[in-house]
């Protein structure tokens, strides 16, 4: 059965390389939306921006190309996901979330891309975070829920089903892509002020169907397979749906995420922004 905590050998059926394309294709998909919101709540300009967890820098990336005077530090604890980010123009540097190789006080945002997800006990994360952050300083959290996580059109017999078995695997290895829920709570628990969620939404009306495989389509699953979470027949089930949805010129799909923000307390007050 499943194991502990997130291993980018094992997410997909390709291994690393397979991890570091999925990746890749979950930033081009709907990271814009996620920068325009979090420049909307206010990235401090005077830095340094850290992504922890940056994986191989998907997004610290392209942050930099869009805010080039914005210093970006991505930190992540995974050597093989870090060789990959060290190419792209950004400082990257070996950390586990928990001790934070930072000065107290010193760093003006920080953003955790699908790592909550990850991680067994968000709580000490989240307050070593709060240590390192300037007074007002952000945090930004970009998680999906499994229960709100969009809407596609045709639906499939058979097909939640494989999804409800899926999400009932990953809950097993400790990590939960039901972090979303709790992170306002957490955020609050953890001493930050000023919390926020965001939601943000992608559909294939902005861009080609194909490019929702990642979320869509079958590869997913097979890791599950591998581990004796899900039959073959529910892989090859899945692959059948994936393949008729992307191939229905009427399909719909809206792909929804959720971006959880706070402030670190001590900062300048602030003023609730109003829709006169
Ligand atoms: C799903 S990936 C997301 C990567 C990146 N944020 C992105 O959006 O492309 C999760 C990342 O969190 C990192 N991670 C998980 N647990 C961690 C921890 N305790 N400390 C540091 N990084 C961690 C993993 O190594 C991986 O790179």
């Amino acid at each position: 059965m499943t194991t502990l905590g997130y291993d980018p050998e094992r997410i997909t059926a390709g291994g690393v390389a397979g991890e570091v394309a999925r990746l890749e294709a979950q930033a081009e998909l709907t990271f814009a939306e996620e920068l325009r919101i979090l420049v909307d709540l206010g990235l401090p300009h005077s830095g340094p921006l850290v992504d922890l967890g940056c994986g191989t820098g998907s997004a610290a990336k392209r942050i930099s190309a869009a805010l080039p005077r914005l210093p970006v530090l991505g930190l992540d604890v995974s050597p093989a996901l870090l060789s990959r980010a060290a190419d792209g123009g950004v400082t990257v540097a070996g950390a586990a979330a928990c001790a934070l190789p930072l000065r107290s006080g010193t760093v003006g945002s920080v953003l955790m891309r699908y790592v909550v997800q990850h991680l067994p006990g968000p709580a000490p994360v989240l307050a070593e975070v709060r240590r390192v952050l300037r007074p007002g300083g952000l945090l930004a959290v970009v998680e999906t829920d499994e229960e709100l996580w969009g809407l596609a059109q045709p639906t499939f017999s058979g097909l939640e089903a494989v999804h409800r078995k899926a999400a009932a695997a990953r809950r097993t290895t400790g990590t939960s892509r039901r972090a979303a829920r709790q992170l306002p709570r957490l955020l609050r628990e953890c001493g930050f002020t000023d919390i926020v969620v965001r939601p943000f939404a992608i559909t294939n009306d902005q861009v080609p169907t194909h490019d929702f495989a990642i979320h869509l389509g079958p590869d997913q699953f097979a890791p599950l397979v591998a581990t004796g979470d899900l039959s073959l027949a529910d892989l090859s089930h899945a692959a059948y749906c994936w393949n008729r949805f992307r191939s229905d010129p009427g399909a719909w799909i809206l792909l929804l995420g959720l971006i959880v923000a706070g402030r670190a307390p001590g900062g300048p007050a602030r003023t609730p922004r109003r829709i006169t």
